[in-house]
């Protein structure tokens, strides 16, 4: 980047037509030049988040002149990191539809459904705009650590930009993943562990062949397209925000995007009030709940013997974990573990009503069923309750199984339904 297109902000420079001023350091605070390749930092290891001059994107835009732009996740492009909208990856990213959501007792609930994303799930929002700064920045070859859908994700959007997918995944990870990842052309490893042992092979192997660490959390961009959510949902509410919001997580970096999206928001003058922000584990890997419950500001232990239907939650040690307790205590939010039977049931739920929901979003309503039956009343019927659904059930067929020889198979010319 040539430096005429670069103005110096104290002791650091910022793109002339970006907003962004610096990455900085959430554990100690260094700043880092927003426009490098960064990953956490050198200092620390703490994740990375852009800080904007959001009194200058006000001045830009207004409220009601972005509510008049394409109701897509990059209608908010001033608060992304890219240098101009020619960045854009894009595998055509709609706004996903906001419900009223009638099974259960109370009558404020809503659900928004990510499923209708390119992969079917919200990992496309953190991943677009990672791959989209990523390609603007030069980088050719990535490598990712997933559950599944983030590399299913960006094995789309990385064929879209022309760049080497390396994906790392459970030996055990859902086969409509694996088929996804290696029809779209990612070169797949299966790893005989868990997520974190991925990232650790990631870690070891990416100086040698040269890979960006696509890990979640290990890198400031895919937050940034997380924030979108936020900013969606604001909008659909008619900047009038849920009360809670129940997000099923893993790694965490949904939940951190939302944080830092509404944060934004608040400083921008657009909203008011932040919503408490409800962490959805599964309790057979919830080592953020366990931490809550201790009031811990960080995972100090690995989970042992993760299992749980709902892969996306199988992380047994979130890196930044103190990012997403930080967002649960800031938002007075907090951390709620379910049983696979309880995701199971709710699934048979959302179902009833339509909505094809995987089991991490299902976990969501299962959590607000456990809540409200421990301590009938929490919820004032008044207030407005949003359950995140991640991703579309589509890809989990394991979940569900059909007996096929139990359904009836009529012959051509049937008139009754023997
Ligand atoms: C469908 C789905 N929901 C939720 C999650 C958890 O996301 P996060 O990494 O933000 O915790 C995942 C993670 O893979 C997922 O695939
Ligand atoms: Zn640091």
């Amino acid at each position: 980047m040539a430096n005429k297109d670069k103005i110096k902000v104290g002791s650091l420079y910022k793109m002339k037509d970006m907003f962004i001023i610096v990455a900085e350091c959430s554990r100690c605070g260094e700043p880092f030049l927003s426009d490098e390749v960064l990953t956490v930092c050198t200092k620390c290891g703490g994740a990375l988040l852009f800080r904007y001059d959001l009194a200058a994107v006000a001045e830009k835009v207004s409220k009601s002149a972005l509510e008049k732009r394409e109701d897509t996740f990059w209608k908010f492009v001033e608060l992304l990191p890219l240098s101009s909208s020619e960045s854009i990856v894009s595998l055509g990213e709609p706004y996903t539809p906001v419900l009223r959501f009638s099974g259960t007792a109370l009558k404020n609930v809503y659900v928004k459904d990510d499923g209708r994303l390119p992969t079917g799930t919200f990992k496309a929002r953190g991943v677009a705009v990672a791959v989209s700064k990523l390609r603007e920045l030069g980088v050719k070859r990535v490598a990712v650590p997933s559950a599944g859908n983030a590399a299913a994700a960006l094995a789309a959007y990385g064929a879209k930009a022309g760049m080497e997918v390396y994906a790392f995944m459970p030996k055990d990870v859902p086969e409509s993943n694996l088929k996804e990842c290696v029809y779209l052309g990612a070169k797949v490893y299966l790893v005989d562990g868990l997520i974190n042992h991925a990232a650790e092979i990631v870690r070891r192997l990416r100086g040698k062949f040269g890979w960006f660490d696509f890990s979640t959390n290990k890198q400031p961009y895919r937050f940034e397209g997380y924030k979108a959510m936020a900013f969606e949902i604001a909008e659909q509410f008619s900047w009038d925000l849920p009360d809670y919001i129940f997000f099923p997580t893993g790694g965490g970096e949904g939940v951190i995007g939302l944080w830092k999206g509404f944060k934004e928001l608040i400083e921008l003058g657009w909203t008011r009030k932040l919503p408490r922000l409800i962490v959805v584990q599964s309790s057979g890997c919830a080592p953020l709940v366990k931490a809550y419950k201790k009031g811990a500001s960080e995972v100090k232990e690995t989970w042992k013997d993760a299992e749980t239907i709902a892969p996306g939650l199988r992380v047994p040690h979130p890196y930044a974990s103190y990012l997403i307790l930080r967002a649960i205590k800031e938002t007075k939010g907090m951390a709620v573990a379910v049983d696979d039977e309880e995701i199971v049931s709710s699934m048979k739920t959302f179902f009833k009503s339509g909505l094809y929901a995987c089991p991490e979003a299902a976990s969501t309503l299962a959590a607000l069923n456990k809540l409200e039956k421990k301590d009938e009343g929490l919820f004032d019927p008044d207030e407005k309750i949003l359950l995140y659904l991640t991703g579309d059930a589509m890809k989990y067929l394991y979940v569900m199984m059909i007996e096929r020889n139990k359904i009836s198979v009529l012959r051509k010319d049937a008139i009754s339904l023997s």
